[in-house]
């Protein structure tokens, strides 16, 4: 059949889509980018915040609609796994609702052809026979690890993606294995909590350092995400002793107050926070750091949510992915209170927009001038132009179509947008 599939949320779910599609073109099926031509649609959802959810049932709505025969509809992903049967009877568009542990039973499903079902038990699914189908050469993601242990009190992602299992160290070996012979320029290893890998005695640390030295000459290496918790010092050094592990750091705080910090259950204080990031940055002083916050958490005061602003000061993220409180269904976060009101939730995310919108923009000036590889990725959004990226994870916009995808060019930083740079070529 002729399958078309979209995609929300994070990178798990991006990468997910690639397994969904290596799954459907094994078994037959063909997959297209085209929902209008499709006979069976999958909406890949994310459940973390409620627009997410909202938006892409949204899309199901929409697509379902769209071919002129009404295809089948899959509704995929962590929204599938929350609402399971519910949505089924609620959506009489849907005929699958199938959660992220399931996705190899789909060709059998297309099969059989009985529709509407729900199918959501959660197991210890690591789709280790899969070859994922993937879609953004020279950028490859490799799932190191699947779930979450950790149960913040906000976070809906313990629930929907099940607990933390670690892939065979072997597998994941070969499989990098092949993409450097493939030209792969890049790979990103990826798991809610990379940090939390073991298998067989072999820790996060140990399998970087095993990565690193299979690509080495041939492949950047990175990895998201960390918990700041779990970073350690013997990770911080391996990454600065290997020239192919990119220097940079998602490192998450969600908060910059303590007494916040520990009803969120992060197990870390602000000290110990920016502790880890003067590690960071003592043992790579070019280290790209990005984070993740939370504006308006249940209880957070005036004073408290103050410490966000000032955490945001004194790191100076390159980056950070700014968020207001969003109540998710089942989570400890849902009984405490007082709940902050939605509009001072938005008051105060625009105050954090707009402090780290300066901040990004500053950083990112500190860059021009200066001279530096880039990973070309593919064309850019703009015509007659191709995006590239630094190690630092820095895009960086070429004003050229002569490169090819997977191309290393040396540039010169010229100027700097937000997080946007764009380069001239050094050498050709
Ligand atoms: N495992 C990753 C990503 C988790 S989800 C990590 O631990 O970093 C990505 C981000 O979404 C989180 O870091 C958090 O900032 C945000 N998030 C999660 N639940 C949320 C909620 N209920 N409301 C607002 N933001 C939330
Ligand atoms: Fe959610 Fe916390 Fe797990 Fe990240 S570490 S996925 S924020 S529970
Ligand atoms: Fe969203 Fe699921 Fe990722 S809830 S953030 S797509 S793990």
């Amino acid at each position: 059949m002729i399958c078309h599939i979209e995609v929300y949320g994070c990178q798990m779910n991006a990468h997910d889509g690639e397994i969904l599609a290596g799954i459907l073109k094994s078994s037959g099926h063909t997959v297209v980018n085209n929902a209008k031509i499709a006979e069976v649609i999958f909406v890949v959802t994310c459940a973390v915040r409620e627009h997410a959810e909202t938006r892409a049932l949204g899309r199901v709505t929409h697509l379902a609609g769209m071919p002129e025969k009404k295809p089948i509809m899959v509704l995929c992903g962590c929204v599938a796994q929350e609402h399971g049967e519910k949505l089924l009877k609620k959506m009489k568009l849907l005929d699958y609702v199938i959660g992220p542990d399931l996705y190899h039973r789909i060709p059998d499903l297309l099969l059989e052809g009985n529709r509407r079902l729900s199918l959501t038990e959660q197991g210890v699914e690591k789709y280790e026979n899969v070859s994922p189908d993937r879609k953004q050469f020279p950028r490859a993601f490799v799932t190191v690890m699947r779930g979450c242990n950790n149960f913040c009190t906000y976070c809906i992602v313990p629930y929907v993606r099940g607990r933390e299992r670690s892939r065979p160290v072997d597998l994941i070996l070969n499989e990098i294995k092949g993409l450097v012979d493939l030209d792969y320029g890049e790979i990103t290893l990826l798991g809610q909590n990379v940090n939390s890998y073991l298998h067989n005695g072999v820790d996060f640390p140990k399998l970087l350092e095993k990565v690193s030295e299979i690509c080495e000459g041939k492949c950047w290496v990175r990895f998201v995400t960390s918990h700041p918790r779990d970073l350690t010092t013997e990770l911080a050094e391996v990454m600065a002793s290997k020239e192919n592990i990119c220097n940079q750091f998602h490192l998450p705080a969600q908060s910059g107050n303590d007494r916040i910090l520990k009803i969120m259950g992060r197990g870390y204080t602000r000290k110990e926070y920016i502790e880890k990031v003067k590690m960071l940055k003592r043992l790579m002083p070019d280290i790209v750091i990005s984070t993740d916050m939370i504006a308006g958490f249940p209880g957070e005061t005036l004073e408290e949510f103050e410490d966000t602003v000032s955490l945001l000061k004194e790191v100076r993220y390159d980056y950070a992915f700014l968020f207001r409180y969003s109540e998710r269904d089942g989570t400890a976060a849902l009984n405490i209170s007082p709940s902050v009101p939605m509009k001072e939730r938005l008051r105060r995310l625009s105050i954090l927009q707009e402090l780290q919108a300066e901040i990004t923009l500053e950083n990112s000036r500190k860059l021009v001038g200066r001279e530096m590889e880039v990973l070309v990725t593919g064309v850019a959004r703009r015509p007659g132009q191709m995006a590239s990226r630094t190690m630092g994870n820095r895009l960086v916009i070429l004003e050229s179509l002569n490169y090819n995808p997977g191309e290393s060019v040396q540039v010169k930083i010229v100027r700097a947008d937000g997080y946007t740079h764009f380069g001239e070529p050094i050498k050709e």
